[in-house]
């Protein structure tokens, strides 16, 4: 990875993370970044060009293929970049060194995108498009629909990279897609909020953990059928008569 410093003079070598916070906190690290040429702030920066980029691209695909198919595969589109806390916190847990440099090569989920999906067969469709992009190049692919997490979890997981053109060049950085129908979507807000609802006893967190396996069963056949639907639908439309 090209350090930013390495083209311009006037910012500060980027392993100056680990220094600046042995003296304060994250916060008190944050509330004084007001400079274009701090190493932090340009990452943050970079880390939210890519995911515009990407929001970008999903979006001109649904208004492509909204005009095709007259439906909008794509119900929404949510993006953030991890904060400055989380980032140093999964660097810490996986023993990676505390930089930016190692948390642009180590952590792939800094910038992160979610596409919310009409049904299931949308999610495939445009992620066959968006693939196609000659400037997304994909890393890792983990298809969580075909097979669900053992917690009921599902969702399809894209780590590309895309690269953004900055004053200090051009960049290469990876941006994290899940992608998902409504319905997943609802279960996985839901069972994130409850996961992290403390001090249940073990047995009770037992039985919500099979309880909610079974809603993500549920809500998949439900899934299925609204696309049962739909397929009855379009049928019916292409044999009316005009
Ligand atoms: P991380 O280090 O957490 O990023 O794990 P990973 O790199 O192995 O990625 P994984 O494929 O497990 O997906 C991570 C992301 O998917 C999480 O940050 C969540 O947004 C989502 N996710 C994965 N499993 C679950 C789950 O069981 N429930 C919910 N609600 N979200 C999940
Ligand atoms: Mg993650």
């Amino acid at each position: 990875m090209t350090g930013s410093s390495q083209q311009n003079p006037a910012v500060p070598a980027e392993n100056e993370l680990t220094q600046a916070l042995e003296s304060m906190s994250v916060d008190q690290y944050l509330d004084q970044l007001h400079t274009d040429f701090d190493p932090v702030y340009i990452m943050l920066m970079d880390y939210q060009c890519a995911v515009t980029r990407v929001e970008t691209k999903f979006d001109i695909l649904n208004k492509q293929l909204s005009i095709r198919d007259e439906h909008n595969p794509i119900e929404s589109i949510h993006s953030r970049v991890k904060s400055l806390d989380s980032i140093i916190r999964k660097l810490e847990k996986n023993h990676w060194p505390i930089s930016i440099e190692s948390a642009r090569e180590n952590l792939k989920d800094v910038a992160g995108v979610r596409v919310v999906c009409s049904f299931v067969d949308d999610i495939y469709e445009i992620e066959k498009y968006f693939l196609a992009q000659e400037d997304i190049t994909l890393v890792n692919r983990k298809d969580y629909i075909q097979n669900p997490k053992p917690s009921g979890y599902r969702s399809l997981h894209l780590i590309v990279q895309t690269p953004i053109y900055t004053e200090h060049g051009k960049k290469e950085m990876y941006v994290e897609v899940q992608m998902r129908t409504i319905a997943m979507d609802f279960w996985a807000s839901l069972e994130h909020k409850l996961r992290y609802k403390k001090s249940l006893n073990p047995r009770t967190a037992e039985e919500l953990a099979a309880e909610l396996k079974a809603c993500a069963e549920e809500s998949a056949r439900l899934d299925e059928r609204m696309l049962q639907v739909r397929k009855r639908i379009l049928e019916d439309a292409a044999g009316a008569p005009s």
